[in-house]
């Protein structure tokens, strides 16, 4: 099945077309960056050995990869993910994982065989759906009774100056791209629990818990964290589209911004996310 060739909606042609190829020429670094909240992530999911886990937006597969090795011979995991060009990448890293499949599909969309999975999770995946109530219930069908939800998605953006403090300081010179609508896909859309907890209501889950975790991600050194910044985030589009003297003054504005918050060499700053668990019911 290749959904990704036809896709059905913007979010899919971004992860298969330009977007995709940016987390592809970025994802060590990404990775590397996200490695601080992987590890809680992975204590709230606790796999436990011969789980039949699905990792929804699986990327490069790191996460999928920990998974299968948690869950044992005896478990399996698919890593879902709707972008070729990044399943490309997970599936040349993992390819010796026996209990590891790569699944090319829209997590809202695919024709998951009911009741199949024992944990359901994502790290950064489930915010991009265009309609995250659907999406969800399609996922629920694919989980048993009882079976365990845990992921991992931003608060929002001005909790999480390790992508907003230099986004401010372009947009202090150029104009900032129009507000997202409320509740639009895009990388802060589950910010607010009460949304959140109202699609996972609608959708069929219980027991729905939000732990609020903070870490310090670490954008590398100054020239580190203005490459990465510039190419990803909500300032690069705007910095692509500015004329040479804006975008000159717009990296000027950034870099002091980042500056001032360098320490020994490295550019730290605050990543706020939810760990939202919920169980089907
Ligand atoms: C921010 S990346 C996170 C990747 C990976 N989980 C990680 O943490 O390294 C979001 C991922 O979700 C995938 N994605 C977006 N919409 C999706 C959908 N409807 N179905 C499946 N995957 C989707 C993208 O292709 C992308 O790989």
């Amino acid at each position: 099945m290749n959904q990704a060739s036809t896709p059905a909606n913007e979010q899919a042609a971004y992860w298969n077309e330009e977007g995709g190829a940016r987390w592809v020429r970025h994802i060590d670094g990404v990775e590397t960056m996200l490695e601080p909240l992987n590890a809680r992530l992975l204590e709230c999911v606790a796999a436990a050995a011969g789980e039949r886990v699905l990792d929804v937006g699986c990327g490069g597969g790191i996460t999928s990869a920990a998974l299968a090795r948690a869950v044992g011979e005896r478990g399996h995991v698919t890593g879902l993910d709707v972008s070729k060009v990044i399943l490309d990448v997970a599936r040349a890293r993992y390819a010796s994982l026996p209990n590891l499949e790569f699944l090319l599909a829209d997590a809202g969309m695919h024709a998951f065989a009911p009741a199949s999975y024992d944990l359901l999770t994502s790290r950064f995946g489930v915010m991009f759906f265009p309609a995250p109530h659907a999406a969800f219930a399609n996922l629920r069908r694919a989980m048993k009774l009882g079976a365990r939800l845990c992921f991992l998605c931003w608060r929002r953006l001005d909790e999480n100056p390790w992508m907003g403090l230099a986004a401010a300081a372009a947009f202090s010179v150029l104009p900032p791209p129009p507000r997202p609508e409320p509740g639009a896909p895009g990388p802060f859309s589950f910010a607010k629990r009460e949304r959140v907890t109202d699609i996972l209501t609608v959708a069929g889950f219980g027991n729905i818990e939000f732990e609020a975790v903070d870490r310090g991600i670490d954008l590398g050194s100054l020239d580190e964290a203005m490459t990465w910044l510039t190419n990803m985030g909500p300032a690069a589009q705007p910095l692509r589209e500015a004329n040479e003297d804006h975008r000159a003054q717009a990296l000027d504005a950034m870099r002091e911004a980042l500056g001032n918050a360098e320490r020994n060499g490295r550019v730290v700053l605050n990543g706020a996310t939810w760990v939202v668990k919920a169980q089907a019911s």
